[in-house]
C-alpha cells in the first residue's frame, strides 16, 4: 500500500519506490504537522517525535497561554495565516468584512486508488495500478472555508504531485488572495538552493547559492513561465554532484505568474512554498464555489542530481505528456524561419520542400508570416486567414504540392495576440488588454487578447480550425511572443480583476485542449519567442516546447543542459541553423549542430536550398544519424557527465538505452586549450559485468558508425573512466555509440 493512514502514530505514511513523506495529526484540535520526507523508511514507528510537540512551549492541548510561539515554530503541513505561524502563509482569505486570518485543521480524509484530473488544469495522472492519491479536507470554520490537501504518489516514480482545492461552505463572498500548491517545513540542513533563470535567447542558466536566514524566492509576474525564471526550486546539502548528495526539487505544472519560495526561520527550519504568484491575484470564490490550484511536483533524491533529473524524466512521459508522439519518431522538419524569415512565397516555400525532401527531410514547417497582411511583425495578428497574394492558390495548393513530394506540412500560429494594424483589432478594439484611459504597452508591437473571455478564445479557435481543416495539417507551432501587461477585463467587475493572469492561462489551456481534441494526431509544438513558456504545464498539451530562439549550438549546450535536468530530451525543440549564427555570430561545424540537435527532437530552421554540397551531403547523413538513434534519445535515461556551464571548457552527457545495453555519449570540446592532454571522462550506469564495444559516429566515411576497434568493460568504463582525445580546434563535437557484446 502506497499510503498507509497508522492509527497509533495519528500520521499519514506516503511511500514512493525510495521515498517516504509522513504527515502527522497534532492536538485534539487537529493541526496538521510535517513529520519526514527523505529516504524510504521501513516502518514509521517514532518518528513523531520529529514533530517535537512535546518539547515546549510546542505542547498544542495544554499550552493555550503561548499558542502564536506554538504556530510559529511547529512544522507544518499548510501554514495559515495571520493567527501566529510568521513564516510565509500558503493561504490568505478575506472575508465580507475585511477581515483576513486563516487557520487549517484536519476534518476528514480519503486515500483511493488512482487519480482524479484537475478540471480545466493540466496535471499528471496514472491508472489505479500506477497511483495512489490522499486528500486530507481540512476547514476553517470562522470562514467557513474547506481546503482539500491532495497528494498523489506514483509506484514507479520518486515524485509526489501536490495541489489543494478550496471550497466556500459559507454564506458569504470570500476573497482568495493567496493559494499555494504546497508547502514543506523541514530543518535547514545549510541548503543550497538550484535555480535557473535567463533571458531572451539564453534561457535556463543554472545558478546556485547557499540559503541564509529570511526569505528567497523565484517568482514571474509576466503572465508566462517567463524566460528570466522557472518555476523550479531544488534544496541541496552542501556539496551535492550529479552523483551524490540529497535533493529536495520542486516544480510546478503550470504556465502563468509563479512564486517558488524558501525561508529560513529563527529555529533554523526551512519553509519552502509554491503556488501562482499571490502578487496580482485575488480570486473571488462564492458560496458552494470551488477553486483548484495547480499541481507542484516534488522529488527527493539521496543520490544527487542525476537520479532527481530520471525522477521527472520517468514522471513527465509517463504521467504527463499525453500526445500520441510520446513512443513515436516525430517526422524531421525544416522551418523555414530562421531561413526567409517574412521573406517567402509559395514558390520558396515548395523549393525548400523540394530540396529538403533529396535530403530526407519529412516536414516542412511555414513559420510566421502567412496570413493577412503579414510582411513585417507589425501587422495582422487576429486576422488568421491566408494571404493568398503571398501563397498563390491558397493553403490546400501548397500543401498538396508538399505532400507531393513525400513531405509533411505544418503551421506556425500565435493565437494569443493581435497587432494594432488588423482587422480583429478594429472590429474588437475591447478585446485586447487595456486599462481605461491608459495607453497600453505594445511589444513587438503587438497586444494581448483578452482570452479569459469566451467568445475571444471562441473567434481565435474557429478561425485557427477552418485553416486547420482546409489543407493537410499535421503540426502546429503556437507561439506566444509577449508578456502580459495592462491587464483589465471589460467582462469582469472590479472585485474580480484580480482573477485576469489565472484566468488568461485557464484560457490557453482550454484553447490548446480544442486544438488537440479537435486534431488528435496532430503534433502540437509550443514556444513563446524561444523557450519563455517551457514548463511542466504546456507539455501536458504538446510533446515538445521550441527550447530557445538561440540556436547556436554552443549556446544551446547549456540551455539543453539545464532544460534536460528536468525534462526529456524528445521535449526539447532543437534545430541545425546556418552560419554565422543569426543570434551569436558564431561559426561552428556543421556537424557540431548536428550533434547538439540530436539530443533534442532534430529538425533543421535554414534555408536548404542555398547549402553547401558539402553541408548538404551532411544533412543526408544527419538525418540517417537522427532514424539511427531518436529512439534511443527519446526513450533512453540521461546522464550528464560534464558540464561547461561549470568548466567553461567542454561538455559531455551520455543516454542509455533502458535496459543498459547501448549508450550514446556526446562530447563537445568547447574550447580548445594549448598543450593539453586528453582528458578521461567516467560514464555513468552501465552493466559492470558487461563488455561494449565502441563506435564513433562517422559524417565523412563510407558507414556512418566508425569501428574505433575498442571494446571496454562496463565497469572500466565507470570506475576508470573513457579516454576522449583531445581534438583540433573549438567547437568540436564527437558523438560515441556503445554496445554491450554477447
Ligand atoms: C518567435 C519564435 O521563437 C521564432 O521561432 C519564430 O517563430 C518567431 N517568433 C516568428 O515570429
Amino acid at each position: 500500500m502506497a499510503i498507509t493512514y497508522l492509527e497509533q502514530e495519528r500520521a499519514f505514511k506516503l511511500d514512493t519506490p525510495n521515498t517516504t513523506y509522513l504527515i502527522g495529526l497534532v492536538g485534539s484540535e487537529g493541526l496538521l504537522g510535517h513529520i519526514y520526507y527523505g529516504k524510504k523508511l521501513h516502518s514509521a514507528k517514532g518518528a513523531r517525535l520529529f514533530l517535537r510537540t512535546q518539547e515546549h512551549p510546542c505542547t498544542p492541548d495544554i499550552n493555550t497561554r503561548d499558542r502564536v510561539a506554538i504556530l510559529d515554530a511547529l512544522p507544518t503541513e499548510y501554514s495559515g495565516h495571520g493567527v501566529g505561524d510568521f513564516r510565509e502563509s500558503s493561504v490568505r482569505v478575506r472575508d465580507k468584512n475585511g477581515n483576513s486570518g486563516v487557520q487549517l485543521t484536519y476534518l476528514s480524509h480519503e486515500i483511493y486508488k488512482g487519480k482524479k484530473p484537475l478540471e480545466g488544469l493540466p496535471a499528471t495522472f496514472g491508472n489505479e495500478k500506477e497511483v495512489t492519491t490522499l486528500v486530507i479536507t481540512c476547514e476553517d470554520r470562522v470562514l467557513g472555508l474547506t481546503a482539500r490537501l491532495s497528494y498523489s504518489v506514483f509506484e514507479d516514480t520518486d515524485a509526489i504531485a501536490r495541489s489543494v482545492c478550496f471550497e466556500n461552505q459559507g454564506g458569504d463572498a470570500l476573497y482568495l488572495e493567496k493559494a499555494m500548491s504546497g508547502c514543506l517545513d523541514m530543518d535547514n540542513r545549510d541548503f543550497e538552493a538550484l535555480t535557473l533563470h535567463g533571458g531572451w535567447a539564453r534561457e535556463r542558466r543554472m545558478e546556485r547559492r547557499k540559503l541564509g536566514h529570511g526569505r528567497f524566492s523565484v517568482s514571474t509576474l509576466r503572465g508566462e513561465t517567463s524566460h528570466q525564471e522557472h518555476p523550479f526550486l531544488a534544496l541541496l546539502t552542501p556539496g551535492t554532484t550529479q552523483e551524490s548528495g540529497e535533493v529536495y526539487a520542486f516544480h510546478f505544472v503550470y504556465s502563468g505568474n509563479f512564486i517558488a519560495q524558501a525561508e529560513i526561520s529563527q529555529f533554523d527550519t526551512v519553509r519552502v512554498t509554491m503556488g501562482i504568484n499571490p502578487e496580482d491575484f485575488c480570486w473571488k470564490l462564492m458560496p458552494g464555489e470551488c477553486f483548484q490550484t495547480p499541481e507542484m511536483i516534488m522529488v527527493y533524491s539521496a543520490a544527487g542530481l542525476s537520479e532527481m533529473t530520471r525522477s521527472f524524466h520517468k514522471l513527465y512521459r509517463g504521467h504527463l505528456i499525453r500526445s500520441p508522439y510520446l513512443h513515436k519518431k516525430p517526422p524531421i522538419l525544416v522551418n523555414n524561419w530562421e531561413g526567409t524569415y517574412f521573406d517567402f512565397d509559395e514558390q520558396k516555400l515548395i523549393d525548400i520542400a523540394r530540396e529538403g525532401a533529396k535530403l530526407g527531410i519529412e516536414m516542412l514547417v511555414m513559420d510566421d508570416g502567412w496570413f493577412g497582411e503579414r510582411f513585417d511583425d507589425n501587422r495582422s495578428l487576429g486576422d488568421w486567414q491566408v494571404n493568398e497574394r503571398k501563397l498563390k492558390g491558397g493553403l490546400k495548393y501548397l500543401v498538396d504540392q508538399v505532400n507531393a513530394l513525400g513531405m509533411k506540412f505544418g503551421i506556425w500560429i500565435e493565437p494569443e495576440m493581435v497587432s494594432e494594424d488588423s482587422r480583429l483589432y478594429r472590429e474588437h478594439p475591447d478585446w485586447a488588454f487595456a486599462i481605461p484611459g491608459r495607453e497600453p504597452a505594445r511589444s513587438r508591437n503587438q497586444y494581448v487578447l483578452d482570452i479569459s473571455r469566451k467568445e475571444v478564445r471562441d473567434h481565435i479557435m474557429d478561425q485557427v480550425s477552418a485553416v486547420l481543416h482546409s489543407a493537410n495539417v499535421e503540426y502546429v507551432k503556437w507561439d506566444m511572443n509577449r508578456p502580459l501587461t495592462d491587464l483589465a477585463s471589460a467582462a469582469l467587475p472590479p472585485d474580480r480583476q484580480g482573477e485576469i493572469f489565472h484566468r488568461y492561462v485557464l484560457g490557453v489551456y482550454e484553447m490548446q485542449q480544442r486544438l488537440i481534441r479537435e486534431f488528435p494526431d496532430l503534433l502540437l509544438e509550443n514556444c513563446s519567442g524561444g523557450g519563455g513558456r517551457f514548463d511542466p504545464g504546456m507539455l501536458y498539451y504538446s510533446p515538445q516546447i521550441w527550447c530557445s530562439d538561440d540556436t547556436d549550438a554552443i549556446e544551446r549546450l547549456a540551455i539543453q543542459e539545464s532544460t534536460a535536468m528536468l525534462y526529456p530530451l524528445s521535449t526539447m525543440g532543437a534545430h541545425v541553423s546556418v552560419c554565422p549564427n543569426h543570434t551569436v555570430g558564431r561559426v561552428t561545424p556543421f556537424e557540431t549542430r548536428g550533434y547538439v540537435a540530436l539530443a533534442g527532437t532534430f529538425g533543421y530552421e535554414l534555408d536548404v536550398t542555398k547549402l553547401s554540397p558539402e553541408d548538404a551531403a551532411m544533412v543526408k547523413r544527419q538525418t540517417a544519424m537522427y532514424h539511427r538513434f531518436n529512439e534511443m534519445v527519446r526513450e533512453g535515461d540521461y546522464y550528464r557527465i560534464a558540464s561547461w556551464q561549470e568548466n567553461h571548457l567542454y561538455d559531455c552527457f551520455q543516454v542509455n538505452d533502458p535496459q543498459k545495453e547501448k549508450a550514446l555519449v556526446f562530447f563537445t570540446q568547447v574550447l580548445n586549450e594549448p598543450n593539453r592532454r586528453s582528458r578521461i571522462l567516467r560514464l555513468q550506469d552501465l552493466q559492470p559485468d558487461a563488455d561494449y564495444h565502441i563506435w564513433q559516429v562517422d559524417m565523412e566515411g563510407e558507414e556512418l558508425l566508425k569501428d574505433t576497434g575498442r571494446t571496454v568493460n562496463g565497469s572500466v568504463l565507470m570506475q576508470g573512466g573513457f579516454l576522449f582525445e583531445r581534438l583540433w580546434g573549438d567547437f568540436q563535437c564527437r558523438l560515441l555509440y556503445l554496445e554491450k557484446t554477447e
